[in-house]
């Protein structure tokens, strides 16, 4: 069978990224042919695609699809053919209309959600799921703070935050995206092109600032989150959209207070089949009951793959955006 799939044959720039012809073998032992109604774009697919991550070429791109179960192959337990699922890791490739893959990331979604909303938000839920529940411990009434808010990533964060009584504290390019935010449950929005984000954070918290700071944008914002943080604060920094942070000297942790730093990743979070389908469940069940929601900004076809990356590198994107056959 012929399908269409958006491939790697190096890293680099978006025009590595080509739409090509592929043949899809039959479902093999525990395998599924999936047909793809939607893929999720996520920053973790600009550095597998730039070189940022090194990846063996040639590659599929993309982590994270949503579609409906064509045919089964032998072995295959708890899946049948008109199932509709979401999936997000395992083997790069999301980037297709159709697929074969193995079941185990394969997540039945609810009915009552579509396939663009699940592809829309399980990684990135998933994500705000073990940064606010696992990753350290926040209850109700603590501050925190969040950059790129009205990302991705950031506009499921200030839904969750809220539903749980967290003050987040967002951070985001402009005014357009500071009410995206806003609108989305933040505590408070700090405009990171108008505003001193430091003296902000002290002025919201009383002087204090904050216990927790997920910190997602890296190289330019380590200074101004450590200088956020109250002492015993936690740095959490969970991704470099801006190029990677500096190396953190222990010294500087403890002249700023005693402060603690991580680099978590979702890959250790889920890593365990057990860990990886609480966590989706965790998600799913955010959304059926409507403590989040999806906000897809944007939609763009499999062949505009590199445009789309080109976006949202440049900041153009919010919310979630999607790759559609
Ligand atoms: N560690 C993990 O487990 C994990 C899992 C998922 C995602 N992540 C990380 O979470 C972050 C958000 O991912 P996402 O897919 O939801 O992307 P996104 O937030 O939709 O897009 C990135 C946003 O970062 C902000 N930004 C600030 N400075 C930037 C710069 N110099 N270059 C580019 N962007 C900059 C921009 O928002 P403003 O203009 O509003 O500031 C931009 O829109 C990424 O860093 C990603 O790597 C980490």
């Amino acid at each position: 069978m012929k399908a269409h799939a958006v491939r790697m044959h190096s890293q680099g720039a978006p025009e590595v990224l080509v739409l090509e012809e592929i043949d899809l073998p039959a479902p093999g032992q525990g395998e599924v042919l999936l047909r793809q109604k939607a893929a999720g774009l996520n920053f973790l697919d600009v550095y597998q695609r730039s070189g940022s991550y090194p990846i063996p070429m040639p590659a599929g791109a993309g982590n994270e699809a949503a579609g409906t179960i064509e045919a089964v192959g032998p072995g295959v337990t708890g899946f049948k053919i008109g199932d509709r699922v979401v999936y997000q890791g395992g083997t790069m490739g999301a980037y297709a209309d159709a697929r074969v893959l193995p079941t185990a990331r394969l997540v039945h979604i609810p009915n009552g959600i579509d396939e663009e909303t699940a592809a829309a938000v399980l990684l990135k839920g998933m994500t705000v799921e073990y940064l606010i529940e696992r990753c350290v411990s926040l209850k109700a009434g603590d501050f925190a703070l969040m950059y790129a808010a009205a990302g991705g990533v950031g506009l499921i964060a200030g839904q969750w935050a809220k539903s749980l009584g967290i003050k987040l504290i967002g951070i985001a390019g402009g005014p357009e995206k500071c009410e995206l935010a806003r609108k989305a449950g933040y505590f408070a929005v700090i405009d990171r092109n108008n505003e001193d984000i430091v003296a902000r954070v002290k002025e919201i918290t009383g002087g204090k600032g904050v216990p927790v700071a997920f910190d997602s944008v890296g190289k330019t914002t380590f200074q101004t989150t450590i200088d956020c943080l109250a002492p015993r604060g936690y740095f959490v920094s969970f991704g470099a959209s801006s190029g990677k942070p500096p190396a953190v000297e222990a010294s500087l942790l403890q002249s700023k207070g005693s402060l603690y730093f991580t680099r978590p990743t979702l890959a250790t979070y889920c890593a365990s089949p057990e860990d990886y389908a609480y966590s989706a469940k965790r998600v799913m069940d955010m959304l059926a009951s409507g403590a989040i929601t999806a906000t897809i900004g944007r939609r763009y076809k499999l062949a505009e793959a590199a445009q789309a990356h080109r976006d949202l590198e440049a900041g153009l994107t919010s919310g979630s955006t999607l790759l559609v056959p």
